[in-house]
């Protein structure tokens, strides 16, 4: 067990489209082992799997207190509907925070570490944990779904500042 370095914005790894995973091995549990301890070193309460620098679709959410921590192999969401607009951050994007507006409940498919299928359905703040990694998976970071105006001014300040250090606080980041 291990906790891993994040990769932050501007990493090529974080915009890349992940591959399925054809084989759960020792080598996946070991990964998510890893991955949960570095969500809770970071304080998340989800992580997925490029922001460890692998490309692979799979993705570690805790609920919503952030407790019973689980790997999710192959997600994928089934159903999804209503809409909720709140403030959301990411580990691979520190000190920046916007409010985003996504479903308000989703339905998930997914396998687990023993290649069961898994189904769970979530609604606030649980959906919008699984949208913002699912999110990491297909290379979509939360600042594309922001309205142009303040997505150009994060990326300005972005330019402008750089990123927080590691060490600034980092209340409810993905
Ligand atoms: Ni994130």
């Amino acid at each position: 067990m291990a906790v891993l370095k994040i990769r932050k914005y501007g990493d090529p790894l974080l915009r890349r489209r992940t591959t399925p995973i054809t084989e759960i091995t020792d080598a996946t549990r070991a990964l998510v082992a890893d991955m949960i301890d570095t969500m809770y070193d970071e304080v998340g309460i989800g992580l997925a799997a490029p922001q460890v620098g692998v490309s692979l679709r799979l993705m570690v959410v805790g609920d919503e207190r952030g407790r019973a921590p689980r790997g999710l192999v192959n997600p994928s969401i089934v159903a999804e509907g209503g809409s909720l607009t709140a403030e959301e951050g990411c580990l691979s994007i520190p000190g920046i925070f916007a409010d985003v507006t996504r479903s308000e409940w989703v339905h998930l498919e997914a396998q687990d570490l023993e290649g069961e299928p898994v189904k769970i359905e979530a609604r606030g703040l649980f959906a919008r944990v699984l949208q913002h990694e699912l999110d990491h998976l297909d290379g979509v970071l939360f600042i594309d779904r922001l309205d142009p105006v303040t997505r150009d001014r994060i990326k300005r300040k972005i330019r402008k500042d750089g990123l927080a250090d590691d060490h600034t606080h980092r209340a409810f980041a993905l």
